[in-house]
């Protein structure tokens, strides 16, 4: 099964999860698993070794994001030039190394003084970024022309304040998780008025959000309480988030969808059946379901999703983040074919898939969970203090696909 010319085999990742020496909400933070984001995978000083690693790869764009409390120290302040000529520095690399990079304007984190003053439940919070994100773009603008304004705002506004995962914690704050997608939203519509005004060297910018689709079903169809939750998280997070990002006259505002496909959700009496929500593996593979350490593996559902976001806004579409974190490599290779195979018949069916980005290109911390998910196509001995870095067997896998752009029939 063949792409087509000129797809973006990439990997991904962001500044919290492997960067470190980061000063956001998340520093303080403590993981389930005791970690902290303090050093992660030190990306920050190596990122010149990481790159040649992805060369190795054989991947030709890079996803990543740019952090914003190391660009500016107050609202509306000028951004801080060696910070940014770090960041110059690695898409400088990247040019060098034939590797399209694809920017994250904001992935789960925020200035300490964009926290302090409400973070994104704040109306502020939109002015201050727009304003960020003209600076940066102007800075960038003849290095970078794929841009991707939120990574998962559903994600972000639900675990942060509803489910009480990320900072700051709160739980079940409906009228919050509202305004935080709102104001996510505003920015996103006036961010992108920015970025294509702007431009970018000899190439229209193209910019888009990144959005988790989960499926939620529920495990027995008859049981109508089940049914109601799946049918409330869907319109929570998948309906009323895509709305207010790309409903009506705000869809103008988008190039491109980037989507984040795992996988599903399903519950059995009220409880939904994924080991990151804590129901033991053993129960849910009682079950006969197909799961990583993260959600149900459901590859029919990457059809399903890209002929629904193709039919309803005709757009360009990038696979921004697929990924499993298993300690079983051939569960992984699996897991990517059958993705990949149903990625294939969805561009056959005639959705305009541009490229496919790997989560994640390094085992890191993984938010909540901190080090014991590992999503990486190369490990990281994080008990070693010099981090060293190595290959996995999915590694291999990948590299063959970038390669020859196609994957065997699965
Ligand atoms: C996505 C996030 C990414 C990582 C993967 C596993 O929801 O965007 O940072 O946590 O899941």
């Amino acid at each position: 099964m063949r792409f087509p010319g000129g797809f973006l085999w990439g990997t991904a990742t962001s500044p919290t999860q492997v960067e470190g020496h980061i000063e956001n909400e998340w520093t303080q933070f403590v993981a389930q698993d005791g970690g902290n984001c303090h050093v992660a995978c030190d990306n920050y000083h190596r990122y010149a070794e990481d790159i040649g690693w992805m060369s190795g790869l054989g991947v030709n764009a890079y996803r990543f994001g740019i952090e914003w409390s190391r660009l500016q120290s107050a609202p509306f302040a000028p951004l801080n030039q060696s910070e940014l000529a770090r960041y110059v520095d690695l898409l400088d690399k990247l040019r060098a190394a034939g590797i399209t990079p694809m920017v994250v304007l904001h992935h789960f984190s925020n200035p300490p003084w964009i926290n302090a003053a409400g973070g994104w439940t704040a109306a502020g919070t939109v002015a201050a970024f727009v304003d960020y994100v003209g600076k940066l773009v102007a800075a960038l603008k003849e290095r970078v022309h794929l841009w991707n304004t939120f990574n998962e705002p559903d994600t972000y506004a639900c675990v942060a304040y509803l489910l009480g995962g990320f900072p700051p914690q709160r739980k079940w704050k409906l009228g919050q998780f509202r305004r935080v997608i709102e104001h996510m939203a505003r920015a996103h519509v006036q961010a992108s008025r920015v970025i294509r005004h702007q431009g970018a060297a000899g190439r229209k910018p193209e910019v888009g959000i990144a959005k988790n689709w989960t499926f939620f079903h529920a495990y027995q169809r008859f049981s109508l309480w089940d049914r109601a939750t799946a049918f409330g998280c869907h319109y929570t997070f998948n309906k009323f988030v895509l709305d207010a990002f790309l409903g009506g006259w705000r869809r103008r505002a988008s190039t491109f969808i980037g989507l984040n496909y795992y996988g599903r959700v399903r519950f059995h009496h009220f409880r939904a059946m994924i080991p990151a929500s804590g129901t033991p593996v053993k129960q849910i593979k009682d079950f006969g379901f197909v799961c990583d350490d993260m959600v149900e593996r459901y590859p029919e559902g990457m059809e399903k999703i890209l002929a629904y976001l193709h039919r309803k806004f005709r757009l360009p579409i990038y696979i921004t983040e697929h990924g499993s974190a298993s300690a079983d490599e051939d569960f992984r290779a699996i897991d990517l074919r059958q993705n990949l195979a149903a990625l294939h018949r969805s561009i056959q069916a005639g959705a305009d898939v541009r490229g496919f980005f790997y989560w994640s290109l390094l085992d890191n911390f993984e938010w909540q969970f901190g080090y014991t998910k590992k999503f990486g196509l190369l490990a990281v001995d994080f008990a070693d203090p010099k981090l060293p870095r190595s290959t996995k067997p999915l590694a291999e896998v990948y590299t063959r696909i970038c390669r020859e752009n196609g994957i065997n029939r699965v």
